[in-house]
């Protein structure tokens, strides 16, 4: 594996996820894989998760772990080409990319989309450049459009809990104040469409009319624009804002009531209870819900250091092959 970006970049769903309970039971079995290797883990966005839990990751597998706030602690970086930088940006992608992939062999990049242009978003321009001038494997740690390492976990964490074979699995659009990027709930339904196509899930989406995803990551799902409707037999909610795709980045009005609490949960098959986190207390999620036996969101959290741990694993094993 050189590159991972999305469900594309996975060979074998199932066989993945049940490599990555095997790392669960053996953390450290691995140890030698990584020695005298270098992870470098960018951010130009806040993270506590992706952050803690891909380095965990990466020292069970005995890997060197650097991190860099590119928001915080690096130069403003440029990413257009044929500029003259004689603005604000100070150091261009070509070069900070180029120079970081002297140092690691490999790198993960967290980049969030502006929310403001829909096309340049959803071209991935700054992953993809990234990608193109490191030289080194790169890992998503949430770009514009998807959060793999997520979406994996997620998938993880169903298999773990699931009670029967091809559990029932909503996406449940929440309310929120700000506007939040699609990538967890695009990434989500690319994973999950994917696993039912493979007959691991039965899933279906949730949202307010408006709220549509863009097209090609809910290939043949079902589409609700009633919350109790989908709750109907449901053994997993994922709960999860997103601002509108059709409307770019903007909060539209909804009917109903889309919090999800414990009476709305009496309609589900005791369904477990997940969301990405961070998660917004009685706004996205009702505490009663958080602090309740059917919160799987810490395990769920947990879940994350294998997710990580099996992607690297397989980059090590490219990189040792000499692939
Ligand atoms: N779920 C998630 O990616 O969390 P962080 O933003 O804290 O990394």
């Amino acid at each position: 594996m050189k590159k991972f970006f999305s469900v594309n970049d996975i060979d074998q769903l199932e066989a993945t996820v049940q490599d990555a309970l095997a790392l669960k039971q053996s953390p450290v079995a691995h140890q030698d894989l990584g020695k005298n290797r270098t992870l470098g883990l960018v951010f130009l966005n806040p993270s506590l998760r992706t952050r803690m839990s891909t380095q965990k990751a990466a020292m069970n597998l005995g890997m060197n772990v650097m991190v860099m706030n590119m928001d915080k602690d690096g130069w403003a970086l440029e990413t257009r080409d044929g500029v003259v930088m004689d603005g604000t940006t100070v150091e261009h992608i070509r070069e900070a990319a180029a120079v970081m992939g002297q140092y690691c062999d490999v790198l993960g990049l967290r980049c969030f989309p502006s929310l403001k242009d829909k096309e340049a978003d959803y071209s991935e321009d700054l992953f993809n450049k990234f990608a193109e001038f490191c030289g080194v494997p790169l890992v998503s740690l949430e770009s514009a459009t998807r959060h793999p390492l997520q979406s994996l976990t997620d998938l993880i964490t169903i298999t773990e809990h699931k009670t029967r074979k091809r559990p029932k699995v909503v996406l449940a659009w929440a309310p929120h104040v700000k506007a939040l990027p699609q990538a967890v709930p695009n990434s989500f339904s690319e994973w999950m469409a994917r696993a039912d196509r493979e007959g691991l899930v039965d899933f279906c989406i949730a949202h307010p009319e408006g709220y549509e995803l863009a097209e090609e990551f809910t290939p043949n799902t079902t589409i609700v624009h009633h919350l109790d409707d989908a709750l109907q037999d449901a053994d997993f909610v994922y709960v999860k804002n997103w601002s509108s795709y059709k409307q770019y980045g903007e909060i539209l009005p909804v009917e109903g009531d889309w919090l999800l609490n414990e009476h709305k949960l009496k309609l589900t098959n005791q369904a477990k209870v997940m969301h990405c986190l961070p998660v917004r207390r009685d706004l996205e999620l009702s505490s009663d819900i958080l602090d309740g036996p059917n919160a799987l969101v810490i395990q769920e959290a947990g879940n994350r250091v294998w997710a990580a741990q099996i992607v690297l694993k397989r980059i090590l094993e490219s990189l040792n092959k000499g692939a």
